[in-house]
């Protein structure tokens, strides 16, 4: 595989005498801005990327956004020889390059640090994943119906809005729909608006202008142009002041945005998945959010259902999680017990998917035994000795009619044999705890 480099270079003839000579066996693209760099990124993703002359491309340029937006590259600049002792060409050494020559360049060095980033970019690259909605762990029937919902969004472009309660897989689902898209190979760019001071909000999604406050000494994007070509997602979209709400509203109509303390419109092609673990339709009712907002970002909603509504994947997942987190745990632990399991399927799990996470992490640390119990999940009831025989009586049944299922692959057949009752009783049995395998 040939190696490949985008070169930034404002002045056409420097680049020429790099580029060829020690670098023949790149193919290099050679661009003179920071707009047809970002195309050629977006076209063709480049692993690597020289940035000639870059303290000119500083001056001219919002650089700083352009880095951030394309982190998965790793640049490194070449400057003239005094320029490195600029403050700005140095923060831009310290936070986005890899490494910088100084000019006359030993073309020989240059070629071997080159080398050098491509190896680092294919290091830090992700694996690639043939089926994305493998991200999405289970099969209950809830899950499969998510899995073609997120398929059939992820085909048009228009806003999402993604519902389900706390730690229920929200963000996942999102990226899920982003990784199925067209704009798979362009960023997703997660916000949280419930995470950042309501003042801040503004700058962090619409970016600034230099001096557009006490403090702003440089310009900078926002996120909403970082997610340029790509997926921007508004987490917690509730938490959105009703200020800012009329600005995203703007942006999903005119899709262009404007920067703080700037007059000049810029056009960002942006796919917007809004989320939210409250019913955004009672925030309109409570009059905290915006109605027109509302209807905008509601053209496709997604509802991820809770943990609890999927129960027959809760050991699914937990084997899943147990085997992503195997780091954490001895080599001598090897499972969950059938308690441990039994106690899964009891819990009504309302921190969702993220309190199983916590939990089966807990248990990595916590087990002594070659099985996790009850007591490593931090599951164990007490009996209730108060409790009426017949809820006990209940209680067990609902259990063991669960884990046999569970077990036997929803076949009840099986988990009717290894109940030891008849396939009519079982059916029974199912009908009045009103579970339907
Ligand atoms: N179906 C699933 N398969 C595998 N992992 C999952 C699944 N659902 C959720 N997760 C994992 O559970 C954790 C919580 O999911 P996520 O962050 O998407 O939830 P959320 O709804 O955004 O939560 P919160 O409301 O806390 O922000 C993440 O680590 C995610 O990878
Ligand atoms: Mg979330």
């Amino acid at each position: 595989m040939r190696k490949r480099l985008l070169c930034i270079a404002p002045d056409d003839a420097h680049a020429a005498a790099l580029t060829t000579g020690p670098l023949h066996d790149w193919d290099t693209c050679c661009v003179a801005n920071l707009g047809d760099a970002a195309r050629a990124l977006r076209a063709e993703g480049y692993p690597v990327g020289l940035l000639l002359r870059a303290r000119s491309l500083l001056r001219s340029a919002d650089l700083d956004g352009f880095l951030c937006h394309h982190r998965d590259t790793q640049w490194i600049g070449v400057f003239r020889p005094h320029d490195i002792e600029h403050a700005a060409c140095r923060d831009l050494v310290v936070e986005h390059l890899l490494d910088y020559h100084t000019e006359p360049v030993d073309p020989r060095r240059l070629a071997y640090t080159l080398g050098h980033a491509h190896g680092w970019a294919l290091l830090r690259r992700p694996a690639p994943s043939t089926d994305d909605s493998g991200l999405l762990v289970g099969r209950a029937d809830a899950m499969v119906r998510l899995r073609a919902h997120v398929a059939r969004v992820a085909r048009v472009d228009a806003p999402v809005l993604v519902w389900g309660e706390s730690g229920s897989g929200k963000e996942l689902t999102a990226q899920s729909i982003h990784a199925q898209s067209a704009r798979a190979r362009a960023p997703f760019v997660p916000v949280n608006c419930g995470a950042i001071a309501p003042n801040l909000i503004q700058s962090e999604l619409f970016g600034y202008e230099r001096g557009a406050f006490t403090g702003a000494a440089r310009a900078r994007a926002g996120l909403i142009e970082s997610a340029d070509g790509g997926t921007l997602f508004v987490d917690e979209i509730a938490d959105l002041p009703m200020d800012l709400q009329a600005n995203l509203l703007r942006f999903l109509q005119e899709k262009t945005i404007c920067r703080l303390g700037s007059t000049r419109c810029i056009r960002v092609d942006v796919r917007v998945i809004a989320a939210s673990h409250v019913q955004l339709q009672r925030a309109v009712d409570a009059g905290t959010f915006r109605e027109d907002l509302y209807y905008r970002l509601a053209v496709l909603p997604v509802t991820v259902p809770a943990l609890r509504e999927r129960r027959e994947d809760v050991v699914t997942l937990a084997e899943h999680f147990f085997g992503l987190y195997g780091d954490e745990r001895s080599p001598r632990l090897t499972g969950f017990s059938s308690r441990a399991v039994a106690a899964l399927l009891d819990h009504d799990w309302p921190g969702n998917v993220r309190e199983l996470i916590n939990r089966v992490r807990r248990a990595l640390v916590m087990a002594d035994g070659r099985l996790v119990t009850p007591q490593d999940l931090g599951l164990e009831t007490p009996l209730v000795m108060t409790a009426a025989l017949d809820d006990v009586r209940a209680r067990t049944e609902r259990l063991a009619l669960r884990e046999c299922l569970q077990r036997s692959g929803q076949n009840v057949s099986r988990a009717a044999r290894d109940l030891g009752v008849s396939r009519t009783t079982m059916y029974r049995l199912l009908t009045k705890h009103g579970m339907h395998p």
